[in-house]
């Protein structure tokens, strides 16, 4: 089987191809926000109907404690390479509404890219590979390899049901590859294959002070104050050169090899238009390494959100009772969320001031997530991408977290291909989200062959 006729198919059908998209981004499948419960249940249908219509032996709506997860088969190449391609339907939250340019869930198409929710940040990308399998079973009759398909709806809240999904279907689930399309080429008409993913543990702080807010005239001065209190603990965090200052944090930190750092180097970064996409006044990034660096392969602590206090019109003297913080930290191999909260916890309970209690909640975490690049499935993926893009493929880490990928890796033992077809700048989790047209079909393209290449391993 050669993929020249899946090819073509999906040349002549791309106009279909991106209209069925639109219509995928119109659904608003927004998974931390219970008012879209209903929403996340018709675009789990969606994507069940997508996977139908391809032809699959099998296709299951599996439900949950909270969104659906889509389940299908197809396993007409006996013998053949298995493929497990994995995949989220839900979407970030789109506020500040006020900042998008056309509405978030109205797909729109300018200068060579859709814009919407979700464009690139799952839908657009896993969409294209339910469109390069429908290529080849409308061309071909058939797929090359055996393919497996999960498309969950939790992933932007932490992928809370897929663990018992994974523990109860290890056999269902058997795979030879996995292959993952929700990360980003480092440049347009970069091919990239995503090796590195850091984890993330994340935290709830909150404070109590008095039993309620005070009048800060009465009591100002011999009262401490808990959102004081929590700037102080935050302000200890971290160090004035960005170094994360919770004892025993590094520890794990798995150090980059020279030959790595040589490989990173030669990478297509430019500060400039990074700089740029940030629209900050200068950057900020770990002594002693690049940006790049720092980025990938150093843990970084983030406070997500902070409140407590008044903060309406005019103003209010007033001591509040209560403040709060979101805490994250993004994990580099070997770094465990579990053990990185433990240090956390410790040493913001030695370092509270004892005027307030503290309670700490834990919240998603994930593990970090590193692929070996001597398995033969990377070269695979190279040469499709290669053949799809014209441009030899390169090989990077990133920053961001897809947490099923390592509980996915080592339940079932299998290597992860993340091919992204994401590019800088595409908005992800902000206003005006898009992915490149021609990514979408160029991707659709190298999906096409990657099945192929993957077929031949
Ligand atoms: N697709 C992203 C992950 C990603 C982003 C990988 C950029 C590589 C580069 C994913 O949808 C995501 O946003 N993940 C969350 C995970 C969290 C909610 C547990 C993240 O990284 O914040
Ligand atoms: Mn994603
Ligand atoms: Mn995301």
């Amino acid at each position: 089987m050669f993929p020249e006729k899946a090819i073509l198919y999906a040349e002549e059908n791309s106009g279909r191809f991106l209209q069925e998209l639109k219509e995928l981004v119109a659904i608003p499948s927004v998974s931390s926000d219970s008012n879209h419960l209903g929403d996340m249940k018709v675009c789990a249908d969606f994507v069940e109907g997508a996977i139908s219509s391809i032809g699959f032996d099998r296709v299951q709506m599996v439900e949950t404690k909270k969104h659906p997860i889509v389940y299908g088969e197809w396993l007409g190449a006996p013998g053949a390479t298995t493929v497990l391609l994995y995949g989220h339907y839900d979407v970030q939250p789109v506020d500040p509404l006020e900042l998008w340019e056309t509405p978030p869930f109205e797909a729109s198409e300018r200068d060579g890219r859709l814009y919407g929710r979700g464009t690139v940040d799952d839908k657009g990308q896993f969409y294209l590979h339910l469109k390069a399998m429908e290529s080849w079973m409308r061309s071909a009759g058939s797929l090359p390899v055996n393919m497996k398909v999960i498309i969950e709806g939790e992933e932007e809240v932490g992928s809370e049901s897929l663990e018992p999904f994974l523990d109860e279907n290890r056999e269902m689930l058997a795979a030879d590859v996995a292959v993952i399309s929700d990360t980003s080429m480092i440049k347009k008409g970069w091919p990239s294959i995503t090796y590195g993913l850091r984890g993330i543990a994340y935290f709830q702080i909150g404070l109590k002070g008095p039993s309620q807010d005070l009048h800060s005239g009465i009591f100002g001065g011999a009262v401490k104050n808990p959102i004081h209190a929590l700037i102080e603990i935050i302000g200890q965090l971290k160090d004035k050169n960005g170094r994360i200052a919770i004892p025993g944090v590094y520890d794990d930190v798995v150090e980059l090899t020279s030959e790595e750092r040589r490989v990173m180097a030669e990478l297509p970064f430019e500060e400039e238009l990074f700089l740029d996409e940030v629209g900050a006044p200068k950057l900020s990034w770990e002594d002693g390494y690049t940006p790049l660096e720092s980025l990938w392969c150093r843990p970084a602590l983030d406070v997500n959100g902070i409140w407590g206090g008044f903060s309406g019109e005019g103003s209010k003297t007033v001591i509040p009772s209560e403040a709060h913080a979101k805490v994250s930290i993004r994990l580099v191999p070997n770094q465990e969320p579990d053990i990185v909260g433990n240090l956390l916890e410790t040493y913001v309970q030695e370092i509270v001031p004892p005027e307030v209690e503290v309670t700490i909640q834990r919240m998603h975490g994930g593990r970090p997530f590193l692929g070996d690049l001597s398995n033969p499935a990377f070269s695979a993926a190279g040469r499709a991408l290669e053949k799809g893009f014209g441009a030899k493929a390169v090989y990077i880490r990133e920053g961001g977290s897809i947490p099923f990928v390592r509980n996915m890796t080592e339940t079932l033992d299998l290597p992860c291909l993340l091919l992204g077809f994401g590019l800088p700048g595409e908005n992800a989790h902000a206003p005006n989200e898009w992915i490149d047209l021609e990514n979408y079909a160029l991707g659709t393209q190298s999906a096409i062959h990657l099945y192929h290449e993957l077929s031949l391993m």
